[in-house]
Order: structure tokens, then C-alpha cells, then sequence
């Protein structure tokens, strides 16, 4: 953490619980048990999936399958179908083995130690000690991805946290949080409190600075960093791509292909694309057009999740007397009809752009 702001630790973990206590979330249907079997579950389901879409499958699974003794019981063929819709299905998998492997080593019980919970089946680190501090009050500390925001934030904890010498300092910070408590600190409304306060305040979008109750020491708030941290993943390079697209005019209509499935824009029809500017001069003259007569215009960039795609046009209008065969991918659209075309976004704006219509 920064040196020149010196964050109050020592009383961290207690404001958030009084604030857990005011302000936090007391009726989701999780709350108010500690048996580890039904915290358990709810935990797994959480994993990647909402509050609100979990209560209703969590009420119905805990209706068939009361108990870990009623789940080790079933085939995962029953199990299943009381998932089907929450995705991630590894996890109804490992719940299903993790119960049966409760049932035949552990007594039918969920053990108390977080270093022993981890050795379970489809359960991680933050997921353990969520159980053992929601079940038994121990003092072990999570850090799940609204946890680091809270984290980053307010110790000023720079870089991306999937770096792993950000992940032990997030740890690090979260063990020390801890020891600086008093030994009575409610393990249970705190770790709630840090969940709570990373849906509701900590937002990663304008978070709700004014509402928090550790807004006067937090970094990201004295720095007006909330914006910067947590630090996002570094763009890697080698994630950029070009390619060349031919708009391609000839009586009023433009030449549009359809994109392969499965591939980006599967099923969509684009303008006809090239790697490079040769392959494109060279259908042309497949065509019996002359390349040196289509004109390049700006470029486009258009943003994928896992890279950027550089767009160089080039436009030709076709002469009279062209003789415009096609393949069977390929279709001409006329102008008008290019808007209710099922068109690539950047082609869309591209096209637009060009031929902007009536109006
Ligand atoms: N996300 C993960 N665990 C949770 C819990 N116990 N309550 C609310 N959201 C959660």
C-alpha cells in the first residue's frame, strides 16, 4: 500500500461490520443458518451467477436435496436437471462428487478447518473460507473479484490482481485486515459486509462513494482513482489484426458475402475481405476489373473481446459493361436494402457512411 496515505486497518474490518449491520443484505435465504451443507451450496452457485438468479435454484435444489446425505444419495442424472440454467456445470459436478466424498471420508460433515474444506472438490481458496467463516466464525479471509475492487481501492494496491504477486499482496492485506481486529470481530457480518459492500457501494462503474463507510481513508477515493483501480490486464501485444474489405459497387447494388460458421460475424454477410492488399487486387482482376481503379477510404477499427481489427476499405464502381458472376456465398444488395441487411456492426457504419439514404 502507498506510504503517503496511511489507511486506518486497525479499524477496517469493524466499520464494515457495523456497516453490515445497518446497511448490509439480512434476507437472502442463505442467511441465518449456519449448517455448512446449505452455506456450501450457496456458495457454489454464486460462483458467476447473480443473487437474484440464484434464490430460486437454490430453494428448489434444497427442497429435493434437504441434506448431504440426500445429495451423496442421488445420481448425478437426478442432480442435474436442478442446475439446468445456471451454466457452469463443472460445478454441479464437483458438488455432486464433493458430497459423496463428504459422505465416505468425512463422516457425513463438513470439516471446520479452511485448510482442509480447500482439498474439496470444486472448492477454492475464497469459497473455503466464506464456508468456514459463514458456518463456524472463523477467521479466514475471502477475496473474491468484488473483494479485490474493494481491496485495490481502498489500500491503494496497484497493478492487475490475476498478476500473482498482486494476488499474494491482496491475500496478504486480507490476512493482516484480520489480525488487526479484535478477537470478537463477527467473522460471519464481515465477510457478508465485504460481499455487501463490493455489490452495492464498490460498484465498478460509478460507485457510490458518498454511501461508504470506509470513503475517508480509502485510496481510490482520495486519489479520485476509482476509475484506475482495480488496474486492468495489460492489452497483449500481438492482438491486433488487419484485413482489407471491398466495397464493391455495380449498378446501384453493393457485392456482400456470407461470413463462415462458425468464425467472427458467422452468418452475417460482410463486404468480401482479404488479408492483404495483393489477394484483393488479385479477385479483382478474377473479376476483369482494374485495380487501380478502386480508391481506399478511411479506416475503421473495430474492437473484439480478445483483439482489434484494423479495417482498410477499398471502393471500385464496377463499368457498364461488367459481367458481375458470383459464388454462391456471394449476393448483391441493392443500396436501399443494405440497412435491413444482417450486416457486421463496423461494415454497417462503414456502408452508412457511405450511402447515407434519404433522409
Ligand atoms: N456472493 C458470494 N457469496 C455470497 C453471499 N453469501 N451473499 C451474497 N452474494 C454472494
Amino acid at each position: 500500500m502507498p506510504a503517503n496515505i496511511q489507511p486506518a486497518i486497525g479499524r477496517f474490518a469493524e466499520t464494515i461490520v457495523q456497516w453490515q449491520k445497518q446497511a448490509g443484505r439480512h434476507d437472502l435465504p442463505w442467511q441465518g443458518t449456519s449448517d455448512p451443507y446449505k452455506i456450501w451450496l450457496s456458495e457454489i452457485m454464486l460462483q458467476q451467477t447473480q443473487v437474484s438468479t440464484v434464490i430460486a435454484y437454490y430453494q428448489r435444489f434444497l427442497e429435493r436435496f434437504p441434506t448431504l446425505q440426500a445429495l451423496a444419495g442421488a445420481t448425478q442424472d437426478e442432480v442435474m436437471p436442478y442446475w439446468a440454467g445456471l451454466g457452469y456445470y463443472a460445478r454441479a459436478r464437483n458438488l455432486h462428487r464433493c458430497a459423496q466424498v463428504l459422505c465416505e471420508k468425512w463422516g457425513g460433515k463438513f470439516p471446520r478447518q479452511v485448510s482442509e474444506i480447500v482439498q474439496l472438490p470444486g472448492i477454492g481458496r475464497s469459497t473455503a473460507a466464506a464456508i468456514a467463516a459463514f458456518a463456524y466464525g472463523e477467521r479466514q479471509p475471502i477475496m473474491d473479484g468484488n473483494v479485490k475492487r474493494v481491496f485495490t481501492r481502498y489500500f491503494g494496491i496497484i497493478g492487475n490482481p490475476a498478476v500473482r504477486a498482486i494476488e499474494q499482496e491482496l491475500w496478504q492485506t486480507a490476512d493482516a485486515a484480520i489480525d488487526a481486529a479484535p478477537p470478537e470481530l463477527d467473522m460471519a457480518a464481515y465477510t457478508q459486509g465485504l460481499m455487501d459492500l463490493g455489490s452495492s457501494c464498490c460498484t465498478r462503474t460509478r460507485p457510490a462513494c458518498g454511501l461508504c463507510p470506509l470513503g475517508s481513508h480509502c485510496y481510490a477515493r482520495i486519489e479520485s482513482m476509482q476509475r484506475e483501480l482495480p488496474t486492468p490486464k495489460t492489452r497483449k501485444t500481438g492482438a491486433e489484426r488487419q484485413c482489407k474489405m471491398l466495397i464493391l459497387e455495380h449498378q446501384g447494388k453493393i457485392l456482400l458475402e456470407q461470413r463462415p460458421s462458425p468464425g467472427i460475424w458467422g452468418g452475417l454477410r460482410s463486404l468480401p475481405q482479404y488479408d492483404d492488399l495483393e489477394s484483393l487486387q488479385g479477385a479483382c482482376l478474377n473479376w476483369g476489373l482494374d485495380p487501380a481503379q478502386a480508391r481506399k477510404i478511411a479506416a475503421l477499427l473495430h474492437t473484439f473481446s480478445h483483439f482489434r481489427l484494423h479495417i482498410e476499405p477499398w471502393y471500385l464502381r464496377s463499368p457498364a459493361q461488367f459481367v458481375a458472376e458470383t459464388r454462391p456465398q456471394q449476393a448483391w444488395v441493392a443500396i436501399e436494402d443494405l440497412p435491413a441487411a444482417a450486416l457486421p456492426a463496423p461494415v454497417r457504419k462503414l456502408l452508412c457512411g457511405l450511402f447515407p439514404g434519404p433522409g
